[in-house]
Parts: C-alpha cells; structure tokens; sequence
C-alpha cells in the first residue's frame, strides 16, 4: 500500500483490534468515500431502502400490499451464482480438486489487489458485523462483510443476524472471523452517475480455505455476493468441519409431527433450484401430519453427546425461487413474503405496484418484466428471471419450529438426497446404511437448473447437492462422510433416503404431483425409521411397497404410481459407466468402500 491511499475517516465502534485493521487496510486499498458500520436498526433499514429507491436499484412496492417490501431487478448479465468463476485457493492444488477451480493463493491475490484497487471511489463501504448461526453458541460463528453494495448490505439483514450486538459481542470476545470482501467493482468517478445495478463483467468468487477468508468481485447476486451464506456456511464452513469432525451441508431442515404427537426431524440436500424451500415449508395433503420449518438451505450438524446428529441452520432468512411459488405449491412462503419486509429481485412489477411471477395466481393485465420491458400475458417472453428470488425473514414464518432458536439444534432422524431426474430415480428409496447412503449421495446426479449460470437440463453428478460448494478435495470430503458413520453408533445416526420429486411420463408430465403430497412420501420415511412401513429390496435399495405408500385420497392412478416407484434395471445398468467413470476422477482420493459399493450395485443388476 502506498502512502496515498489513506482510508477515509472514520469512528470505530469497536476496540476489536483484527477487525480495525480489516477494516483499515480493505479500505486503503479500495478507496470508498464513506465507511459506515451497520448496526442492524430499524432506522438504518429505512436509510438503506430510502437510498437505494433514490438512485434506482429499489422500487417500492405498494405499502398495502407488500409493506416495507422491495422490487429490484438486476443487470441481464447478473442474475445467478457463477460457478466457472468461483475458485477454492488453497496452498496445494490437490487440496481444492478434482470438483474446484484453483489457482495458487498468491496469485490470486494479487490479481484480486488489482481489481479492488480503487474499486469502491465514489461509494460507501458498509462493514457487517455477522453471525452465522446464533450469537449465544458455545463458538459463535463470526464474520465480517465489507462492500460497496447496499443492495447486498439490505440483504445481509434479511438473512443473517447481524449488527451492533454481533460486534459488541465479537469485541467482548476479542473472537475470531471470517474477513469477507465483497466489491461490485464498479467505482464512480466524481460526477459519474451510478447505475441501478452496478457490477463487472469481471467476476471472481474466491474462497482461502487454510486463512478462512472469502473475497468476492463483480457480482451483487445473492449466492455471489451474500457472503455468509454459500461462501461462509458452505464452503468454508465445509473446511472447518472437516478440521473439527462435523458436518456444513447443503441441506433444509423440517420438524414432522405425526397425528399421534411423534415428532421426527428430517435434513434434506437437493441441488439449487430443486425443491429444498418448498419442501422445509411443505403443508402436508394428509390428515394430522404436521410440518413445521427449520431451515431452507443449510445445515450445520454434529455429534451430540449422546450419539445423535443435531442439526442448526445458520441463516436468519429465506433466499427462494420465486417462479413456481404460489398459493398451492408453497402456501407458507406465500404467507411469510406477504407480511412484508421483503426484496424481490427479476421478478415482473404489476401496475399497481407489487409483485408478479410465472406459476403465480391472478397474472396482471399488464406489467413490468425483470428486464424493463412492457409485459403481459400474451407475452412471448418470460415476466421473471427463471432464478429469481425472495429474500424474507425466516422469523415471519408462520411455521417456524420454536426450535429455530435453540443453539443446540435439533437431533436429526433422516437425511433425504434428492435431484431432478426425468428417468431412472423412483420416488423414493432407502439405503442399506450409512456407507450405502454415502454412496447414494456420492452419486447425487441431477439437471442443472438456473441457479447457476450455464446449461440448464444437463444431468450432471452433484455429490450431496455440494459440487459446487465443497471447499476442499471432493474425494476427503466423501472419506470425511464415511468416517462420520465409522466413528460413532450408526444405530443412533439417521437413516438415509434418496428421494426424486421429477421423474416425467412418456409425455414429459410430472408422474408425482410434489408439494403437499410430497408429505405421503415423508410419512413412509418415519414408518420405515420406526419399522411399520414395508419396502421391496431392489439392486439400489429399498422402494416402497405401492401400499405402503398412503395414497389416501391422491389423485394418481395405479399405473402412474408404479411408474413412480419403478426401478428399472436397463436405466440403472445405463449409469454405472457413468458412476465409474465419475469416481474415476477422484484416483486415489475416493475412500475405497465407494468403490465396493459400486460393485455391489454392478452385481445386484447383474452385470
Ligand atoms: P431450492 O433452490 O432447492 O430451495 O428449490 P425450491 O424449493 O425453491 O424449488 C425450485 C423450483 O422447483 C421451484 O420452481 C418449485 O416450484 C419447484 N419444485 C419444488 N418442489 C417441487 C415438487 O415437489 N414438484 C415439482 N414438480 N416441482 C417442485
Ligand atoms: P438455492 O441457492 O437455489 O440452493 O436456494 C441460492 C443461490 O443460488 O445461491
Ligand atoms: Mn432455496
């Protein structure tokens, strides 16, 4: 740094020494005009939206409507997670693959120096002093964001908790955290005028594993630039876990409770886009079952002293797909972003001033789409982004299981993985044990989505809905799975279940209606757990008997129900090269054991 680059003036409200010097030197380098620490009040929130509708990135929606709620739409070239331009820069190259991008930590620094290097002129930097899980933990889980966004600052207080009290305590504790650094990269030079979405055809999304320090660039997009959320929760807690023997998955967290009064807790990983906000927020279509919500997207778990895996969700809020989400499919997403204090980003804005998306009851007349452009039901276009999103406070949901608020969390029953899978995967299995369902998650395959910007439909493997939010080696990450099962009671583990929500009929319609109904295919889980329900033995595990599904009063006949649970021995016999040829990426680094599962699964279908 050179002695021209001063920091601009500012108070700390803080003795923490590590975060002045963050601070400090993050602003030297980047050269904001303004530094402002966020204390989370309500009076800043009101600052922050007043000054991002003053210069166009919000539009305010009709307060009696969606009260204290927002519309943004973001720059066409910014609208997903960038996964060609995200990097885990560990020390040794081996240490990232073979699923990361990498390049050496050094050389990515400087790179990154170059691009920060005056990239805040003309903005404020807000610092965010954050928590990811609870601040009362027994290891608060600490971080500090600092960007140039206000628009990610906003969101930030949406989906983590966040300000003074986070920083009073982080100083009390003189604590640990993470450094993350997050600059749209898009300076403003005296009297340049700004633009209501600011960002870098540039972009890097960059995890330091060994240093536990996230520096993101060019991008205001939720996954990009909320960096609690998949850079944080994901990818680094994903390396402290592995240090630590627990686990930082990809996965939603649900409270079931049958009409008996017997409660189990369900974790699910499934890909972005493929059903986790719906599933944790699932109101069940059969009588007495009750589902309350956890978590959306992350799980934190670990051994408990008595042998079970407790589970936390780190986030405070809830970053959903909107297309698709309506008063049938997610009637409790609807009911938490109608209470208000919402952002809403590439979705259509209604004439009267709310909020509109494909598979939304009641389209308007008219409207405007996520691009700016007059929109209306005869439209050839789409009104919204296929990923854009909600982001609401978890706490407005009516749902939310009072368990949300333990630090402890809650001792989890079931893992379920799942994807999107047109063919091939039933509705529902069971594996043999812990290692079998390693396996299963090991080969999580499914169609990408527009989370992430690329192909979309492409089947790919995404081991344990993690491909692209593993922060080290993918090979010590399923080793650190199986260890998981061989250090501790697997009778007290959960049992795991693959589940897939998409397989299609000849004519390319869903075979399983999903949503609420998803509930009957929940109850079969708790009754395997407990020994009651009755499954087939097949070559990848164990499917439901058509009877011992409830299909009490489901609109589904006979034959779409058997096609659902079908397991077809060509299909499957069709993905072993392609498992193979997946595991054979890993070389030495696949534990094994996976191996012999595989040829297990080889055997079972003979040949
Ligand atoms: P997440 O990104 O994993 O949280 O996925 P979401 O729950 O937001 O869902 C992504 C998309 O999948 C949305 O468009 C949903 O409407 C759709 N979806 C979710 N669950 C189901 C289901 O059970 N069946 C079908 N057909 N679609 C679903
Ligand atoms: P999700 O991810 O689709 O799993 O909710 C959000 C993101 O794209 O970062
Ligand atoms: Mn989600």
């Amino acid at each position: 740094m050179t002695a021209e680059m001063q920091a601009p003036e500012t108070t700390y409200p803080t003795t923490h020494q590590g975060i002045i010097d963050f601070v400090t030197e993050v602003a030297a380098l980047t050269q904001p005009d303004r530094i402002h620490w966020c204390t989370g009040s309500d009076e800043e929130w009101t600052e922050l939206t007043d000054a991002l509708v003053a210069t166009g990135t919000f539009t305010r929606l009709n307060p009696a409507i969606k009260p204290n709620s927002f519309y943004a739409a973001s720059d066409p070239i910014d609208v997903a997670r960038v996964e060609d331009r995200t990097y885990i820069c560990s020390v040794n190259e081996r240490d990232a693959g073979p699923t990361n991008n990498w390049m050496a930590p050094d050389e990515m620094k400087k790179k990154m120096r170059g691009l920060y290097a005056g990239s805040m002129r003309g903005r404020t930097m807000y610092v965010i002093p954050f928590v990811m899980g609870h601040v009362e933990a027994e290891r608060p889980m600490f971080g500090i964001e600092l960007t140039d966004s206000a628009y990610v600052t906003a969101s930030m207080r949406v989906m983590a908790r966040m300000g003074t009290a986070v920083l009073d305590r982080m100083t009390e504790l003189d604590a640990e955290f993470v450094p993350c650094i997050h600059s749209v990269g898009h300076p403003l030079e005296p009297g340049q005028a700004d633009v209501a979405w600011p960002c870098n055809d540039t972009k890097y999304i960059v995890q330091f594993p060994e240093e536990r320090a996230i520096w993101s660039y060019g991008s205001g997009y939720g996954g990009n630039a909320l960096l609690g959320k998949k850079c944080y929760a994901l990818r680094i807690a994903s390396v402290m876990a592995r240090d630590e023997g627990w686990l930082a998955e990809h996965m939603l967290i649900l409270k079931l409770t049958s009409p008996a009064g017997t409660v189990k807790y369900i974790a699910a990983a499934f890909p972005s886009a493929c059903g986790k906000t719906n599933l944790a927020m699932l109101q069940p279509t059969i009588p007495g079952w009750k589902v309350e919500t956890l978590g959306d997207d992350i799980a934190w778990m670990r051994v408990g002293e008595d042998g079970r895996l407790w589970a936390v969700n780190p986030e405070y809020g809830f970053f959903g797909v909107a297309p698709g989400t309506n008063e049938h499919t997610n009637p409790n997403a609807m009911k938490t972003i109608n209470k208000g204090n919402s952002v809403f980003t590439n979705v259509a804005l209604t004439d009267d001033g709310d909020i509109w998306w494909e598979g939304l009851e009641n389209p308007p007349a008219s409207a405007t789409s996520w691009k700016g452009e007059p929109w209306g039901p005869q439209s050839e276009e789409l009104s919204s982004h296929p990923n854009s999103r909600y982001c609401t406070p978890i706490k407005q949901c009516d749902i939310l299981a009072a368990e949300y608020d333990d630090p402890r969390g809650v001792p989890i029953d079931a893992i379920l993985f799942g994807g999107r899978r047109k063919t091939t995967v039933p509705l529902v299995f069971e594996a043999r044990d812990w290692t079998h369902g390693t396996f299963l998650g090991a080969t999580l395959s499914s169609e990408t989505t527009a989370a992430a910007v690329g192909a979309v439909g492409v089947v790919r493997r995404d081991p344990m809905a993690m491909l692209p939010f593993i922060g080290y080696n993918a090979g010590d990450y399923f080793g650190h799975w199986i260890n998981v099962g061989k250090d501790n009671d697997a009778a007290k583990l959960p049992k795991i279940f693959y589940v897939n929500w998409f397989r299609r009929d000849d004519e390319g319609g869903f075979l399983w209606p999903g949503f609420g109904e998803n509930s009957r295919v929940l109850k079969w889980v708790v009754e395997r757990i407990d020994g009651q329900a009755a499954a087939v033995e097949t070559p990848i595990g164990h499917v439901p008997t058509p009877e011992s599904l409830d299909t009490e009063g489901l609109d589904l006949t006979p034959e779409a129900l058997a096609a659902a649970l079908a397991v077809d021995a060509d299909e499957w016999r069709a993905e072993l090269p392609q498992i193979q040829e997946w595991f054979e990426k890993f070389g030495d680094d696949l534990p094994g054991v996976l191996w012999t599962e595989l040829d297990g699964l080889r055997a079972r279908l003979g040949g």
